[in-house]
């Protein structure tokens, strides 16, 4: 199997001192960085919005793998691409209209996500698969970090492999939720190209030291 990519979420970070935070990821094992975007609407939590998501951009390394946790997000698109995103992540749940979101932010240039829900099936995905650059199994409810991993969504990555496959898609798998160096290579096994962590790596005395830990745990 591939090493999966390594995407820390910003939310775990010192909003205080987003730049020295964003900096300090630059030589790490992040591959990504994770910004978490919610409305207050979405979910029952307000994160941060365009403006700070421009602020880490200018500090940034990395690419961008923004996930908006927001209702109307077609709304938003243009405005998050420029504001640094590569990828763009919209939730299943808050898009009446997924095909023509999905087409707006590839038209944008940027990577196109989707991101279920702990209870939305994976076989919603069926007839928008091969559409995707990116599918982002939550492992918690969104709205907040730090909560523990749901263990269903192991099996939802193993089904969600299959559905990939058999629709021809080479979109990537995201784990987002509750990801730690206990879960993380069950996590790869079944199938995840890419693993976000917040609180794990944030809450640690050395984020990048354990970024460095994660990334062995896990190395092909
Ligand atoms: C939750 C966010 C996650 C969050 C993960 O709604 O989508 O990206 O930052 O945080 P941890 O890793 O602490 O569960
Ligand atoms: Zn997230």
């Amino acid at each position: 199997r591939r090493a999966p990519l390594l995407a820390p979420s910003l939310l775990a970070a010192d909003f205080g001192n987003l730049q020295s935070e964003t900096e300090r990821l630059a030589g790490s094992a992040a591959d990504w960085l994770h910004c978490d975007i919610m409305d207050g609407r979405f979910v029952p939590n307000i994160s941060f919005g365009i403006p700070v998501l421009q602020a880490i951009h200018r500090h940034a390394k990395q690419p961008l793998d923004v996930h908006l946790m927001i209702e109307d997000p077609q709304n938003y698109l243009s405005a998050v691409r420029d504001a640094g995103a590569r990828n763009i992540t919209v939730h299943y749940e808050a898009c009446t209209h997924l095909h023509r979101v999905v087409q707006q932010i590839k038209a944008l240039g940027c990577q196109a996500g989707v991101a279920l829900n702990p209870h939305t099936p994976v076989w919603l995905l069926e007839d928008i698969a091969a559409d995707l650059d990116l599918v982002l199994v939550m492992s918690v409810n969104p709205g907040f970090g730090g909560q523990s991993f749901i263990p269903n969504t192991l099996r939802k990555v193993t089904e969600l492999k299959e559905l990939l496959v058999d629709s021809g898609s080479s979109a990537l798998i995201e784990i987002d939720g509750g990801v730690n160096i206990d879960n993380a290579a069950a996590l790869v096994e079944a199938g995840a190209d890419v693993l976000v962590a917040g609180s794990f790596v944030f809450s640690s005395p050395d984020p990048v030291a354990t970024l460095a830990e994660l990334r062995a745990q896990v190395a092909a």
